[in-house]
């Protein structure tokens, strides 16, 4: 298991559903109270290449091309969220994957009835965290700065584990 850190960082897309149905703020809102920190965050608009290698393992699924035509059908918001346990935190208050079985308190549970229209993607481990914020941001667009609520979103053992 990797060593816990503060600055652990997982790579958030906000899909087009969300962006039709007015619910961004909603969403970004739900990653600030829960305590992450928002180090990137930027609109984009998906292309082809860029879902094929993003949702290669996917390519042989009947969804693929209907989640491709989905995921370009408007611009999406792709966020980087950084905190101790950061990957774990970001799928737990994600849900899983169909909005029909996650419980409620979840962005998906809460917030979608669909499997494929789920509102967000979420990286699903350390290695593909890594993989998919190189993807998706330059390390230009990325920030490292100081919250000013550290003292009371962390306790002392944990804000020391830097
Ligand atoms: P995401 O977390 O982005 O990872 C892969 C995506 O494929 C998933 O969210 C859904 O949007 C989509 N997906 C997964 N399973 C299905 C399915 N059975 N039918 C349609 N879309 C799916």
């Amino acid at each position: 298991m990797a060593k816990q850190n503060l600055k652990e960082r997982t790579l958030v897309i906000i899909k087009p559903d969300a962006l039709q149905r007015n619910l961004l703020g909603e969403i970004v809102g739900r990653f600030e109270k829960k305590g992450l920190k928002i180090v990137g965050l930027k609109m984009v608009r998906l292309s082809d290449v860029l879902l094929n290698e993003h949702y290669g393992h996917h390519k042989d699924k009947p969804f693929f091309t209907g989640l491709k035509n989905f995921m370009k059908s408007a611009p999406v918001v792709v966020m980087v969220a950084e905190g101790l346990e950061a990957i774990q935190v970001t799928r737990v208050i994600v849900g899983p994957t169909s909005g029909r079985v996650a419980l409620g308190g979840t962005i998906r549970g809460d917030l979608c009835i669909s499997t494929q229209a789920n509102i967000v993607h979420a990286s699903d481990s350390l290695v593909a965290a890594r993989a998919e914020i190189k993807r998706f941001f330059t390390p230009r667009e990325l920030f490292d700065y100081q919250k000013a609520d550290f003292h009371f979103t962390y306790g002392e053992e944990e804000r020391a584990l830097v």
